[in-house]
């Protein structure tokens, strides 16, 4: 780009005033001062954890939901107002909040725990148990009543297994008469499952489920969001429209309704639109849905890549049997141990749930019925997401 067009860029950026007036409101981590339609739900958390004011432990709680659907935001609005409604008594209380999936392990997480509460540990070094006597001996000589967020708590269960819940659903007995409460929140609903009954019992003294919005609610929902964030009349009532059914189609998410509403004002700012109009939705959804599957592939380990190579070098729709033939094949290629067929009908249903392959069972008569897969996803542009990966990169593929 010559130093000429960039003036001409940076000018034109300087010089309009932009379409949008705040862009943090847009962004999918900004949380509203009001939550329409979950009221309920407000209610609820806040109900459950207020005995804290009066020096006696809240349930535990679990709050589940699909994404999207407000959990976050929900917690961290009654967790500030009940850290406000704190300070109006002397009793020792602290709130402590921590992402399972941001911090990545069980040390981080109860690191995040003792550095909330004034415990100092190392980075590393100490076992669990070690660091958890230390947080527990802590909560009990500063008589501190401690309430324990564990957002995606899934993350931790699947990475970790349960021992760190099972660690804490048995300090109830060590910490008197100081009390720690633990609410949990997982978009995944099966994580459940995963959970030994006893964990799951104490986990889920309470539980709080949120359900997918309709599209009717996240046109309230963006409509609000689009007053924060734009001055008024420069966001077309069809555009919003738009994009709440659009976010509604899947399942009713707040984050892609707020997702396509910022990124379609971002290509409406460089095309120097005077409004957010409909047409430009459509190309954030576009926009969006090859982030996704990029993303997707990207981060797909080495045999599901090769399970998708396998498809996507069949014309037409393939059977299971044919599917895992093509691909023990491909593994000779590259003198890769293939996998059970076992564990690739997991990974072929994998691949299905991120919408990567399409399967439809066919009937064959008499014959029975049989899963008939095949890719949607356009091939040259698979065939550059799969060859990036450097194991496949010299895989002599025809598209
Ligand atoms: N009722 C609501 N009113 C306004 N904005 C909302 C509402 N519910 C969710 N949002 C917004 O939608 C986005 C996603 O919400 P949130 O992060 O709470 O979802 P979540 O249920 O925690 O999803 P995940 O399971 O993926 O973490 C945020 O930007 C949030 O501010
Ligand atoms: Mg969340």
């Amino acid at each position: 780009m010559s130093i000429d067009i960039m003036d001409d860029v940076f000018d034109k950026a300087l010089s309009s005033p932009g379409l949008v007036q705040d862009p943090s409101v847009l962004r999918s981590d900004y949380i509203p001062d009001r939550l329409p339609f979950r009221e309920e739900q407000i209610r609820t958390v806040a109900e459950i954890l207020a005995p804290i004011l009066k020096n006696s432990k809240p349930s535990n709680l679990l709050l589940y939901g699909k994404t999207g659907t407000g959990k976050t935001a929900v917690t961290h609005r009654v967790l500030e107002r009940l850290q406000k409604a704190a300070t109006k008594t002397p009793k020792q209380m602290t709130f402590a909040y921590c992402n399972s999936r941001v911090a990545g392990t069980e040390y981080r997480v109860l690191s995040q725990l003792a550095n909330a509460i004034g415990v100092e540990i190392p980075f590393t070094g100490l076992a669990l148990s070690e660091v958890f006597a230390r947080i527990i001996k802590h909560i009990n000589q500063s008589q501190t009543n401690v309430i324990f967020t564990l957002d995606e708590i899934d993350f931790l269960v699947k990475h970790s297994g349960d021992d760190l819940l099972y660690e804490f659903t048995r300090s109830n007995s060590e910490i008197f008469p100081a009390s720690l409460s633990l609410v949990g929140i997982s978009n995944d609903l099966q994580f459940k499952d995963l959970l030994d009954p006893r964990v799951l019992s104490s986990l889920s003294e309470e539980e709080i489920v949120f359900t997918p919005y309709t599209a009717d609610q996240l046109r309230t929902i963006l409509n609000e969001r689009a007053l924060l964030a734009f001055p008024p009349g420069q966001v077309s009532q069809a555009a919003v429209n738009l994009c709440a059914a659009l976010a509604a189609s899947e399942h009713g998410d707040a984050r892609r309704a707020v997702d396509l509403l910022r990124v379609a004002a971002e290509i409406a700012e460089r095309k120097s639109a005077a409004s957010l109009e409909e047409e430009h939705i459509r190309l954030a959804l576009q926009h969006i849905e090859q982030d996704r599957i990029g993303e997707a592939v990207h981060s797909l380990p080495l045999h599901a890549k090769l399970l998708l190579t396998t498809i996507m070098l069949n014309q037409d729709s393939q059977s299971t049997g044919e599917i895992y033939e093509s691909y023990r094949k491909l593994t000779e290629t590259i003198r890769t141990e293939s996998l059970t067929q076992r564990r690739v009908s997991a990974l072929l249903a994998e691949l299905d749930m991120l919408g990567l392959i399409t399967t439809s069972i066919v009937s064959k008569g008499r014959y029975g019925r049989t899963k008939s897969i095949y890719t949607q996803v356009p091939k040259t542009r698979l065939r550059d997401l799969l060859t990036a990966d450097p194991i496949l990169k010299d895989l002599k593929l025809p598209y």
